[in-house]
């Protein structure tokens, strides 16, 4: 081992993840049990069964990331967990594991900011995977979930100055429901982007919102006007108005998609370009479950290639949820000499980084 192992515990929503990682960077187990199948007929997140989903997976989950890792918790130097933001019920299933893991096994408890886990989940390194240079400073992250969009600067570890955000919705949110509209199913993101790539027309437009010069961001607008162009969609092809009855043509559809997800991507990508160079930026990091999106990842390693920027975005497994980029976060802030104690409680609404006033 050349650094401290920690063992890390990510609860904040939909999956239950626990992780080994190795000084920050190397993952030797990432266990990630998903609930997308539970909350599939739902539609969504009901959030009391959440948390219970995550207390009846959180042992076995426990169990399997120590046997893939072939460790045992006298190895182990420090237990991390999310202590927000997300769902309250769901983060103090894992806040309390991981204390009593720490407690009883008298390791340092290490408190981390889930959206500071998406931003290191550019750090890690998969176990076997060659060594590669950690992201130059100064960089812009863009963090792109279920719950947030916004762009930071960082010039150094652990710090962030806030650039622009979503002013409503956050770009997953606007693809789960566009999903919906389309009936294809929850989460909406990786269907989307499963529909787009079939796409043979591209004609539909959706609209833009640019914002101006700011780097904000805003997509209740675009999900107003895919509510429209939806249902102009249903009318051409005499279908009813109700978005339950009927399907649309499959080919309809991902023309849908691909306009949508185009829209979504154009602005993204513009802006974080922008704030990119603005702030002299050597790298970009990208984080959140809608940077697994193929086609954002796709536009902005372009645009970052051609202005000779290094180009950051994870695999699309640990951009979405997990317990290894918690430990990439966690062991940074073990080494800063953060520490919790037993009276850590859950912050639904954490921030990283605000606005400046
Ligand atoms: O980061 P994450 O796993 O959970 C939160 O912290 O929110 O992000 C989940 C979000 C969902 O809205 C999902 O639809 C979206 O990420 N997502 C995608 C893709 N994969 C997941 N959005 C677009 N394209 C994808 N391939
Ligand atoms: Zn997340």
């Amino acid at each position: 081992m050349s650094g401290p192992l920690l063992l890390s515990v990510e609860s904040s929503c939909d999956e239950t993840g626990i992780a080994l990682v190795e000084d920050g960077r190397r993952i030797h187990a990432n266990v990630v049990a998903s609930q997308v199948a539970l909350h599939a007929p739902t539609g969504g997140i009901v959030p009391e069964v959440a948390a219970r989903a995550h207390l009846r997976w959180i042992v076995p989950v426990l169990d399997e990331a120590m046997a893939t890792a072939g460790v045992t918790m006298a190895d182990v130097d420090g237990v991390a967990v999310t202590y927000g933001p997300g769902l309250a019920g769901s983060l103090l299933v894992g806040i309390n594991f991981a204390k009593t893991l720490a407690w009883a096994h008298r390791k340092p408890l290490i408190p981390v900011n889930h959206l500071e886990g998406h931003v290191y989940a550019g750090w890690l390194l998969d176990p076997g995977e060659a060594e590669r240079e950690a992201p130059p400073f100064p960089l812009v992250a863009l963090v792109v979930s279920g719950g947030h969009t916004f762009l930071v600067e960082m010039r150094d570890h652990l710090d962030y100055r806030y650039l622009g955000g979503t002013i409503d919705d956050a770009a997953g949110e606007a693809f789960d429901k566009v999903g919906r509209l389309l009936g294809l199913g929850y989460p909406g993101g990786p269907a989307i982007s499963r529909e787009a790539a079939k796409a043979t027309a591209h004609d539909r437009v959706f609209p833009r919102a640019w914002l101006g010069d700011s780097f904000n961001v805003s997509f209740s607008g675009l999900k107003t006007a895919a509510r429209r162009i939806v249902a102009q969609a249903r009318a051409d092809e005499r279908l009813p108005a109700d978005e339950r009855e009927g399907s649309l043509p499959e080919p309809v559809v991902a023309e849908l998609a691909w306009g949508f997800q185009d829209s979504v991507v154009d602005v993204l990508a513009a802006k974080t370009i922008r704030a990119a160079e603005e702030v002299g930026a050597r790298g970009i990091v990208l984080g959140g479950g809608v940077a697994a999106n193929g086609a954002l990842r796709a536009r902005i390693a372009g645009e970052a290639e051609a202005r000779g920027i290094a180009m950051v975005i994870p695999r699309p497994g640990l951009c979405t949820d997990n317990g290894a980029m918690i430990g990439a976060a966690g062991s940074l802030r073990l080494k800063a000499g953060v520490r919790a104690g037993l009276e850590l409680d859950a912050r639904p609404s954490l921030p990283l980084a605000r606005p400046a006033a």
